[in-house]
């Protein structure tokens, strides 16, 4: 099902958030403080069970005395944002062209089937979103799937199953490769030095 997004009338941070959006101002010069505007996003979106309500952006363009829509500009242009609520497992599937070469079409019908939903959806149960997204900046370990804070990389569809499953039943997979590398070395161990090995 498609989440609705129901907006709240008043947004506040918390006091301990606030504390921490009063640092993240800091760390600009006076008379810039709109540049906090994305570390202040995300922190109400944190605040907010991961979604940005309409009120939370008129507090943040108030707290950084900048007007409404320069706040709607950043909130609506990248995907780390919401802008409706989602589950509790926010699954955002990279499809671009080094994903997509590794297989990201096989990551993206092994969620839609195991999960029986369709991109910018949620599961009835609360449990998933589903979310196309562009480059993550995981290339290396392509394909791969961002699940809340954590990577998933080396995926395929099994793979990708695998990790719904442990998460469904409660479970923290470990992020990172899903294959046999460690990091993002080459399958099947490091070559780079073979031609040096024994001469010392
Ligand atoms: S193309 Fe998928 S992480 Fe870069």
């Amino acid at each position: 099902m498609t989440a609705v997004a129901e907006q709240m009338d008043a947004f506040t941070f918390s006091e301990e958030n606030r504390a921490q959006a009063e640092a993240v101002i800091q760390r600009y010069p006076p008379g810039r403080q709109a540049s906090a505007v994305m570390p202040l996003l995300d922190l109400a979106q944190r605040q907010n069970d991961g979604w940005l309500p309409r009120a939370a952006m008129h507090h943040i363009a108030e707290m950084l005395e900048m007007p409404r829509i320069r706040v709607y500009e950043v909130a609506t242009f990248y995907t780390m944002y919401n802008l409706a609520p989602v589950g509790k497992y926010r699954v955002q599937v990279c499809t671009t062209t080094p994903c997509w070469l590794r297989g990201s079409d096989d990551v993206v019908a092994a969620c839609k089937a195991k999960l029986g939903i369709g991109f910018g959806e949620t599961t009835a149960d609360g449990l998933f979103t589903l979310q196309e997204v562009e480059c993550l900046g995981a290339c290396v370990n392509a394909p791969m799937i961002q699940v809340n804070d954590e990577y998933y990389e080396d995926l395929d569809g099994p793979r990708t199953e695998a990790v719904l499953d442990a998460l469904a039943k409660g479970e923290t997979p470990a992020p990172g490769p899903q294959n046999s590398r460690h990091t993002s070395e080459p399958e099947g161990g490091p070559t780079t030095l073979e031609a040096f090995r024994g001469d010392d």
